[in-house]
């Protein structure tokens, strides 16, 4: 049986109805009436890819369908493919960027409309929810443009989201970022001419800039990124879920640090669920973590944020720092198969046992919780940690799976298999585009209750997964999927034990021959 969850773009979701008593695999809910044109305004280096980026992650773990459209990317790729044609290199100078050049005018603009066209046919006919529009935008004339653009569609919303930043740092910062990330613009330049170039650009657009002052349009304008919000006309539920996260959002250096409680006696016994105690192992991590933190992060500021589950607050009881417990961190809810080993379910319960392994993220336990649930959970803690600084987190595993898949922005088939061992603290960094991850794995040892997709399972994705052409020794899928089934990272090697290759977008996986997984414990 399965539970269909209509939610509405003006409407708040409905919370899918517990079904106590059968175990069911839920289906995704409903967001296809959401459609919102989500169009950046700002100079330069004011953090718009960032803020695009960031609510993009948001928006895609709570399961909307998000792109960004970056101009700037498609500017670059459109240059590239002339080149590649013969018909020279394209001057992408702050020249480029002089808006008393009529050329070069025409030139941005018509790269601004296409990219609106790819967003909105991407909107419509690929069932997406909100396209991001990482441009500038920055002056009356051309959101006037794209306001008239998206009108002619009834069914599109549009939001502007325009970043002000004033601080000398986050500027300094991001233009370091640009010059020094490699950006093609600034292809065999120096650091320093990048530097002049880029400034000069940003120069360019300061001759133009018009912050947002057109009445009767729905905008937020955040200032040094979350610092002070201002918002207008904001319209429906999905909009204000933006615009509030978008408010809590800080740029302070900080870290997230994920552990798991210490070995507990339920883990010892294989069991899942319950409130047990920590085992004599579990108790000598709880004693040993202090340490490991001093090392790490000095003396703080540090706060520790524990579930109401004994394990947990155990776990964390000789560390020196305040304290929280939420009850929504408590691990997730097996119903009725609380308290029993994977084995016990499997005699008990089979048909719940396969449906869970056909698709874990959507199964919820008989009387108990999916995946999908606890991400529904989560949302306020995922908001208050956007708020705080240096947060330890002691919890669960499938708590910390779905915490984790958040900042590493992992989707949804790999999120209830992320190894989130015992006895090991994840340091988790915020960058400037995406997290960095360090592990600090304690030699204590301690039972592995990671339980890996069942072959069967593996194979028949790897059977359904679309083919792009079939030659006798050789299949070609299509080219994200391979990746997007193995993992984040290439985790995939094919080949013989000799020679392996990676997998890359392209790589073709040929019948017969070996694959390889690595890193998720597929
Ligand atoms: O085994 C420890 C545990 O935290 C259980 O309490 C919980 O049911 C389980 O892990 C979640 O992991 P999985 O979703 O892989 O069963």
């Amino acid at each position: 049986e399965s539970t269909k969850v209509i939610r509405q773009n003006s409407k708040a979701p409905t919370r899918a109805p517990s079904v106590s008593g059968i175990g069911a695999v839920v289906e995704k809910p409903d967001y296809s009436e959401a459609k919102i044109v989500v169009a950046m305004v700002g100079l330069p280096a004011r953090g718009k890819s960032y803020l695009s980026n960031k609510l993009m992650r948001y928006l895609r773990w709570l399961e909307y369908n998000v792109e960004v459209f970056n101009v700037g990317q498609l500017r670059r790729t459109k240059a590239r493919h002339e080149q590649e044609a013969g018909k020279g290199k394209a001057d992408h100078s702050a020249k480029f960027f002089s808006h008393s050049d009529p050329k070069a005018n025409a030139a941005r603009e018509q790269l601004a409309e296409e990219s609106l066209e790819m967003l909105i046919t991407w909107l419509k006919a690929e069932g997406g929810n909100v396209g991001i529009m990482d441009a500038t935008n920055t002056t009356i004339e051309r959101r006037d443009k794209i306001r008239q653009r998206v009108a002619r569609d009834p069914n599109l919303q549009l939001l502007f989201l325009e970043s002000v930043c004033t601080d000398p740092a986050v500027i300094a910062a991001n233009v370091a970022l640009k010059v020094q990330s490699g950006d093609p613009d600034y292809a065999g330049m120096s650091r320093e001419e990048a530097e002049r170039d880029f400034l000069s650009r940003i120069a360019q657009y300061e001759r133009v800039y018009q912050s947002i002052e057109e009445p009767g349009i729905s905008f937020c304008r955040i200032f040094n990124v979350g610092q002070r919000v201002f918002m207008n006309l904001i319209q429906g539920y999905l909009q204000s879920r933006i615009a509030f996260y978008l408010m809590n959002l800080h740029l302070k250096p900080r870290s997230i640090y994920l552990s798991r409680h210490g070995e507990s006696i339920y883990n010892v016994e294989g069991k899942i669920g319950g409130d047990s105690d920590l085992s004599e192992r579990g108790w000598q991590y709880a004693r040993a973590l202090p340490n490991l933190i001093k090392d790490n992060i000095g003396d703080g500021p540090l706060e520790v944020w524990t579930s109401t589950l004994q394990r947990t607050m155990q776990t964390g009881s000789f560390l020196p720092f305040e304290k929280k417990t939420w009850k929504s961190l408590d691990e997730l809810d097996a119903g009725v198969c609380d308290g029993m080993t994977y084995e016990e379910i499997e005699e008990k319960y089979p048909e719940d046992f396969i449906s869970r392994d056909e698709d874990k993220f959507n199964y919820r336990y008989r009387g108990g919780e999916s995946y999908r649930d606890v991400v529904v959970r989560l949302e306020p803690v995922i908001m208050e940690l956007e708020r705080q600084e240096n947060i330890l987190i002691i919890g669960h595993q499938a708590i910390l799976r779905c915490l984790y898949a958040y900042f590493l922005a992992l989707p949804q088939d790999q999120l209830p298999y992320i190894k989130i061992p015992l006895h090991t603290l994840i340091k988790i960094t915020p960058m400037a585009y995406g997290c960095d991850e360090k592990r600090y794995p304690l030699p204590i040892q301690a039972v592995d209750t990671h339980r890996p997709k069942p072959l069967r399972q593996r194979k028949n994705t790897l059977e359904n997964t679309p083919i792009l052409s079939a030659e006798p020794d050789e299949l070609v899928f299509q080219s994200t999927t391979a990746r997007d089934y193995f993992g984040h990272l290439p985790p995939l090697s094919v080949g013989t034990e000799q020679v392996q290759e990676d997998v890359s977008a392209d790589t073709k996986l040929p019948t017969g021959g070996m694959i390889k997984t690595h890193g998720l414990g597929l």
